[in-house]
């Protein structure tokens, strides 16, 4: 995957112009018109599990820019349903792709879900407000996107004979723990983030049914790169801090976490869009490799070790209501076979080559932090009922 934010290249289609097209507008929702029909008449090269035409809802996001490509690859027709909040840069130049085509809408709108849904074999529901600095300005909005819409995402894809949904959820449901967490361990979130992801788990998992299968992904924390990079990523974060700044600053650093590349997150995602019905249908499954579990004192480590010269300063010590949490992730591995294939190492240096060969220019810009954009407009979000409406780019 290459780091390219200003304009990520794929090996499908030819570049867009950075536009979307005047697509029809209906119920709110905006969708590249011709391209719709195209996409879905098109649909799958490769039908698997008779799934030909995936949804992708938050699709424009750091993973679902990262997954669109690799189900385009894969002969998937995709369709992304997003309000674009953090800009379309993770997927403008897949416009022009005969299989692909965007509906921007705000989850929040049945009849945009609804339009987006339309002709889709399976849903694959990344779209929310994700992180818990972002997710704690407003309760009342998080709720809504995060939870409530999740509701409608699920009845809509269930209502219209979707085969299959898979949710993404975080390893952040098991909250502060000092052991080795398994899918079958008590749920402890310790944010309003968490807690929707947990509330939101139940919801998806309840519509479980012999034509309906939902798969609950608990994802690690993401790193690496992105066609929409995330720089309010931990890892992200403290990379682009040493090399742009020469310094990072560990609160605590012994909390553990486990983290995953998020190339692999969205290889997990396709595993379960192959997998036999059976082994996935109403399952929860940690994403991630054991080995990936690391406290963020060691991370700093292999910063230090990536960064020559890197000062690492070390504060306070971890709060008892941080999170903390060690995960298994022993089923996937022998249930789906999957393991993740990027390593930590690799993931660090991908950035810090992005960050020193100036690929991204400045990490600290406001669309690289959900806390940063949510911030400036979170008073339009909360007034509007369509988020693309007022977010603009
Ligand atoms: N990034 C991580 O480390 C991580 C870890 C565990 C789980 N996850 C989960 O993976 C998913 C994707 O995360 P990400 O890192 O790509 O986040 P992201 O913020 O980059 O992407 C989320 C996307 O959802 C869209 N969205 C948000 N609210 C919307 C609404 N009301 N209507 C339409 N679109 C809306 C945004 O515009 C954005 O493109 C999320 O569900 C997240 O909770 C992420």
């Amino acid at each position: 995957m290459d780091w390219n934010p200003e304009n990520g290249s794929h090996p499908n289609g030819s570049k867009g112009n950075g536009s979307h097209p005047d697509g029809a507008k209906s119920n709110g929702a905006k969708s590249n018109g011709s391209k719709a029909n195209g996409a879905r008449r098109n649909g799958s090269r490769r039908p698997r599990q008779g799934i030909r035409h995936v949804l992708v809802i938050g699709g424009a996001g750091y993973v679902g820019s990262v997954l669109v490509r690799k189900l385009l690859d894969r002969g998937y027709g995709v369709t992304v349903m997003d309000a674009l909040m953090y800009g379309d840069h993770g997927i403008r130049d897949l416009h022009g792709h005969p299989r692909f085509e965007v509906v921007e809408g705000d989850l929040r709108s049945v009849e945009s879900v609804v339009r987006a849904t339309l002709g889709a074999d399976a849903v694959v529901h990344l779209g929310a407000l994700v992180g818990d600095p972002a997710c704690a300005l407003d309760e009342k909005l998080t709720m809504e996107i995060n939870l409530g819409a999740t509701r409608t995402v699920v009845e809509v894809a269930r209502g219209l004979a979707v085969k299959r949904l898979v949710f993404a959820s975080t390893c952040g449901v098991y909250g502060a723990d000092d052991g080795l967490l398994s899918e079958e361990s008590p749920l402890n979130p310790v944010s309003l983030y968490s807690r929707t992801k947990m509330e939101s788990e139940r919801v998806v998992l309840a519509m479980s049914g012999p034509e309906f299968l939902p798969v609950v992904l608990r994802f690690g924390t993401f790193y690496g790169a992105s066609p929409r990079p995330r720089f309010d990523l931990v890892v992200n974060l403290l990379v682009a801090r040493a090399v742009a700044e020469g310094e990072i600053t560990i609160f605590g650093g012994d909390q553990w976490r486990p983290f995953v590349h998020v190339d692999d997150g969205a290889e997990a995602i396709i595993r379960c869009l192959d997998a036999p019905p059976d082994l996935v249908r109403g399952r929860v499954f940690n994403v991630g490799s054991d080995d990936q579990n690391h406290t963020l004192g060691q991370i700093a480590n292999h910063i230090a070790e990536l960064v020559p010269g890197v000062r690492v300063l070390y504060e306070g010590g971890r709060g008892a209501a941080e999170a903390n949490y060690r995960v298994s992730f022993a089923r996937i591995r022998t249930q789906l076979g999957f393991v993740p294939h990027r390593s930590l190492a690799e993931g660090l240096t991908e950035i810090r080559d992005a960050i020193e060969q100036g690929a991204v220019a400045d990490y600290a810009e406001e669309r690289y932090s959900n806390y940063k954009v949510l911030t400036r407009k979170g008073d339009m979000l909360r007034r509007s009922d369509s988020l693309s409406a007022s977010v603009g780019r």
